[in-house]
């Protein structure tokens, strides 16, 4: 990593990013834990998830570990309650047992840490300590608040009773992506040494040879996936992995998470409300083991992690891995569906403005998408700021899914950004593409 100093004019335009950034996130953690009431925020929804109050005071108390004390070098503001905050301490399911702090003073917590961070922000140097060149810990915050953020957003979806998070639909369909995008042999840088808020992971940038291969213009939609179980595909154990299948038996799976028959056609829950499947929508809710089913009976395979990279990032024109699908800009609204600005995927079509230079669409935003690699390091990888950011789940046990969910802030997603998970995972806002190798006449062209 290079560090550089930022100074003068330069330094101040940097805090006032930082400070937008921070508020802007809070407004969004404010807005999750403000629309339920308190015994609700205490309650917990699913095992899989913690209760929202966890999550509310887990972020403060990360600002404060890694902002006031580490940067700021300040007096912790509570050090009694870090262990019931530390993720690796308190696994989900003992969360709410725990003696957690009751909402009214998670949020004063969580506000006090806040006021010492905006205090910090106008003093600190961002001088070429690797913790503060270019903000990195404070870029390195936000995008932590954001993850919880969508956290919390998919533990809104679980939750029984009545809807209360509201936003207006997803835009419409202006094209008609079809088919498979045929992306030519050869090399593409893939990582990133450039993007100075880009986590260990995601680093460092290194050169990937790839043989020709085609890959879905868009995601799987709800109506190809609904082709799948009408086909029988969840009873057809040819179509699983060894493991997949023996998941698919125990957890009892029969379709996506939150559908069930309605009529001839399927109904899904979403944050308190059945509608009809709606068919030209991306598939959300699927764990790996049902993605990699369905690409096989689709005659097909899921991505690798560098062919999603490659068809995400790598410019035809100029050779170059741009930061994003449309170029090196930060997305718009124009671009793709993020930020909780709509509560569901965007019909397959609705971002022509987000396609990638070879014609790849939705690859940002919507839902996350299952790749058939496992997370790892890249090669020359560095564990930085601590080995439990990412090092610890490196292995065979995580898959990588790519390009972040209608849920993900814009802050927490790049064409490099990775995240991971278990394979039986579906609570979370998990899609998919498929891809193939390109036979012998495609590769030529
Ligand atoms: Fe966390």
């Amino acid at each position: 990593m290079t560090h550089t100093v930022t100074e003068g004019a330069d330094a101040e335009q940097l805090r006032s990013r930082i400070a937008a950034e921070l508020e802007r996130t809070r407004a969004r953690t404010a807005l999750l834990t403000e629309v339920v009431d308190d015994a609700d925020l205490m309650r917990q929804h699913s095992p899989l998830m913690s209760p929202l109050v966890w999550d509310l005071a887990h972020v403060g108390n990360q600002e404060e570990l890694w902002l006031v004390r580490d940067v700021g070098g300040r007096e912790p503001v509570r050090c009694d309650i870090d262990d019931l905050y530390d993720a690796f301490k308190q696994p989900r399911r003992d969360r709410p047992s725990l003696p957690l702090l009751p909402p009214t003073e998670a949020r004063a917590y969580v506000a006090t840490v806040r006021d010492k961070v905006f205090d910090l922000l106008d003093r600190v140097a961002f001088d070429s300590r690797p913790l503060v060149a270019d903000g990195f810990a404070f870029g390195m915050i936000v995008q932590h608040e954001q993850q919880h953020d969508e956290t919390m957003l998919a533990t809104h979806q679980l939750r029984s009773g009545p809807a209360v998070l509201q936003a207006p639909p997803p835009p419409e369909p202006t094209v008609r992506p079809a088919g498979e995008v045929l992306v030519p042999a050869g090399p593409f840088v893939m990582g990133t040494d450039a993007d100075p808020w880009a986590l260990d992971n995601e680093r460092p940038a290194h050169r990937v040879e790839l043989a020709a291969y085609l890959i879905d213009a868009a995601p799987v939609t709800n109506g190809a996936y609904a082709e799948f179980i009408a086909d029988g595909g969840y009873d057809d154990p040819r179509w699983w992995s060894e493991q997949g299948w023996l998941h698919r038996q125990e957890a009892g799976l029969s379709a996506p998470l939150h559908w069930r028959r309605d009529g001839d056609g399927w109904a899904y829950r979403r944050f308190g409300r059945w509608s009809p499947v709606r068919a030209d929508e991306p598939v959300v809710h699927v764990c790996y083991h049902e993605a990699q089913a369905y690409a096989s009976w689709a005659g097909k395979r899921l991505p690798t992690e560098a062919e999603w990279e490659k068809a995400a990032r790598w410019d035809p024109a100029t050779g170059r891995s741009r930061r994003y699908p449309w170029g090196d800009d930060d997305p718009t609204s124009a671009h793709a569906n993020l930020g909780q600005r709509h509560l569901w995927p965007a019909p397959v079509g609705a971002y022509p403005a987000g396609a990638s230079p070879l014609g790849v669409h939705q690859l940002i935003g919507d839902v996350w998408e299952w790749t058939s690699s496992t997370f790892r390091g890249y090669p020359g990888f560095v564990a930085f700021p601590y080995r439990e950011y990412s090092e610890v789940f490196f292995g065979d046990d995580y898959q990588v899914l790519r390009g972040g969910s209608f849920g993900t802030d814009r802050a927490a997603c790049r064409g490099t950004f990775r995240n991971w998970d278990y394979p039986i995972r579906r609570q979370i806002f998990s899609g998919f593409r498929c891809a193939r190798d390109a036979d012998a006449e495609q590769a030529r062209r």
